[in-house]
Formats: structure tokens, sequence, C-alpha cells
């Protein structure tokens, strides 16, 4: 088989510092505080690994399917196998700490007490989330686990260390967070979802809860941007530019096109597709990432389309941007083209479009002027339960079987 899995730098002479969970729980302890993100809600949460139900023990797609998931390492049939199931936990444990240090400096600023407490329960998932990636890689990994586990609060993404580029961008105001909350978490539950199907099957049943708890991420952001196109106050192409920026990032987070990874992840049973296994067609195996990505997309110009029912009479209609738009990965990478349109530009027309419609530090600063002036700037959160009241509550409506 070719070798295909992307080399993680796994760095042969590093030494773990850590030998237990209960000693990776130490690290991860520090690291909380070092990020600053310790407050007492969260110092007293008490974090623990959840395994939820799968709906088969049997591998539904890619080359073993009809077999029995695997239940531990050595029942996975090949080394490379091993290695791109490392990668992919490795992957996605990276974004759920990378989100907190994101979004670390955004409690002093929460514009109302429940929206404080969100941010608060937010971030306590998202370390949840990757607590239980890291329980997964020592359980059953050795010691290149423990390396992976320990590195993995070692990388920083304010010092541009994470391992996917959405994921060292600043979190820096509360419309980058509702934003970010809607669509870049919305991705992670597309992640979550496919490896919810994978022939890993303590991988699978990881993921239940924390698609809940995922719900819960995306209902903020969405509600939250529903609250600033009703509220009025921002005008519609500022709320549109930061659209633009966390869409497309989004985008680039399927990953390449025709990849190599995505198309063994499948043939090997370890990431399915997002509509696996309702789909009954057959997987084009060359393009997976940009067929989930199109999902994606429908989902998001489906949502934002809701939130053109509240926007103010006259304002122009909000959207998802073109796919095309904006992408550092995949076909389009470095590419010029209208964000609504699609359509190609030239260099010039490309640096004034730009210009138009990304937010630069003009906007900011004005989003920040507005936010710092108009009490009325985003609407009240209304008739919704305390979010540490709710914090364990299933949520059926999330699980997506
Ligand atoms: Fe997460
Ligand atoms: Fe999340």
């Amino acid at each position: 088989m070719p070798s295909v899995v992307k080399g993680l730098d796994l760095m042969p002479g590093k030494v773990a510092k850590i030998g237990t969970f209960s000693e990776w729980v130490g690290m991860f302890n520090d690291w909380r505080k070092e990020i600053g993100v310790e407050r007492d809600e969260i110092a007293s949460f008490k974090f623990d690994t959840l395994y939820g139900a799968i709906e088969t023990e049997e591998i539904q797609f890619g080359h073993f399917k009809g077999r029995r998931k695997w239940e531990n390492l050595r029942q996975i049939p090949t080394q490379q196998m091993r290695d791109a199931l490392l990668n992919m936990i490795v992957y996605q444990g990276d974004t759920e700490f990378a989100s907190c240090e994101q979004q670390r400096h955004l409690f002093e600023t929460a514009p109302t007490d429940w929206d404080r407490r969100a941010i608060t329960r937010v971030m306590i998932e998202e370390m949840r989330h990757g607590w239980q990636m890291c329980a997964l890689l020592m359980d059953h990994f050795g010691y290149s686990g423990k390396v992976e586990a320990q590195k993995m609060l070692e990388r920083r993404a304010f010092e541009n260390q994470r391992l996917l580029g959405a994921f060292n961008v600043d979190v820096d105001n509360w419309m980058d967070f509702f934003t970010y909350t809607d669509f870049v978490d919305r991705d992670g539950k597309f992640q979550l979802q496919m490896l919810k199907y994978s022939g890993f099957a303590p991988l699978g049943r990881s993921m239940s809860y924390m698609l809940r708890e995922e719900a819960f991420h995306m209902g903020t952001g969405n509600d939250g941007l529903r609250r600033i196109v009703q509220a009025g106050v921002i005008p519609a192409w500022l709320i549109q530019k930061y659209l633009n920026k966390w869409i497309s990032s989004s985008y680039d987070l399927f990953g390449t096109d025709h990849s190599s990874s995505a198309h063994w992840a499948y043939v090997w049973g370890i990431k399915g597709r997002y509509d696996e296994p309702k789909n009954q067609g057959e997987a084009d195996l060359d393009d997976l990432n940009d067929y989930n990505r199109h999902l994606y997309r429908d989902e998001v110009a489906g949502l934002i389309d809701r939130l053109n029912n509240v926007l103010k009479p006259g304002e122009p209609k909000l959207y998802a941007p073109d796919i095309k738009f904006n992408r550092f990965i995949g076909r389009w990478a470095g590419q010029k083209f209208h964000a609504q349109t699609g359509e190609p530009l030239d260099d010039k027309a490309y640096e004034e479009h730009l210009k138009e419609y990304m937010p630069s530090a003009a906007d900011k600063k004005l989003l920040l002027d507005i936010i710092g002036t108009e009490k009325k700037w985003i609407a009240p959160k209304e008739g919704a339960r305390d979010p540490f009241e709710t914090i364990a509550e299933p949520r059926k409506s999330a699980i997506n079987l």
C-alpha cells in the first residue's frame, strides 16, 4: 500500500514526560491556568471520558465492510492504518484545545451574563473533547499516544502552532465568537459525524456525547447571529464580512481535493462520508473531502436564509460565500473569485474585492465602536435556560443517526 499518511512530525527523540492518565490530567490543569481560562466554573467542573452507543458493531463501509469493528489496536490489520487513525485523533483533539486558546479573552466582554455562562460552557465542553481524544491516545496508542497527548497541550494557537490554519486565528470579539461557533463548530460537527462511523469502535463511541455537546455550541452561535441581525444595529454588509471570513476558512477545513489520506481513511473504514450510511451510492474515493464540503455548504446556506427572515427591511440579503472564495486549500487555493457570485477576478479587481468583502482593520474598529457604544447591538437572550442547568442533558436532536 502506498505511504499516504501525512507525517505528524512524531519526533522520535521526544521523551514523554507523562506515563499515566492522571499525570496527563496534571498537565491539563496547568494548561488551563497557563492560557488564562481557569474560571471558578471551569476549575470546579468534573471532567470525564464518556462513551455512548454506536449504531452497529459492524464496519459499514470500505474494504472491511461487514467485519466486526475493532476494539483495540492489535485487531487493526496494518501499521499504516493504525498511524492514519492516530493522525485523525490528534487532529481532532488539537482543534478542541485550540478553540479554547482562540476564545480565551472573551469572558470580560460578554454581552450578557447568559452569554458569559454560555461561552464558559462551550469552553468546558471543548476541553472535555480534547480530554476524550487524549484518553483514546493514552489508552490505545502506547508510547506514541502518550507523546501525542502531551504535545496536544504544548502547542499554542496564539503562537501559530496548532495543526490547522483556522485554529491559529484569534477569535477576538463577540461577532467573531458567534460566527465561529455557528460555522467552525459546525465543521466540527461534520468531522465528528464522519468519525462516528469509524471502524475503530472506541472512537465511534466517543462521538455521540461530543455531538450532543457540539449542538449547544452551534445553537449559541446561530442564535447569537440571529440576535445581532434582529437588533439591526450592525449593518448587514459588516456582518457579511464576518460570514465570509469564517465560512471560507471552514471550507478549507474539509481538506484538499483528491486527497489520498481521505481516500485511504475511507477504504480502511476509519472515517466515513458525512451522510454515511444513509447514502446508498458508491463513494467517489477521489472526491470525498469536496463531497462533504458541499454538504456543509448546503447546510450553512439554509441557516443563513433563516437569518434573512429577521433582517431589517432594505438591508442586503446575507449569503454563504461561494465555495471558491478565499480558499487556501484544495483546487481553488490562491485563486481569485468573487465572494458572492464566484466569478473569476483579475489581480487588481480582487485586491479591491477583498477590501469590500473581508473584514479589514477599519471594519474591526467600526465593529468594536458599535459594540462599545450601542447597548442594543444585540437583541436580549429570551426564555433560555441557564447553560449550566442543561450542561449534561441529552440533546437528542443533535445525534443525527
Ligand atoms: Fe468540540
Ligand atoms: Fe464546539
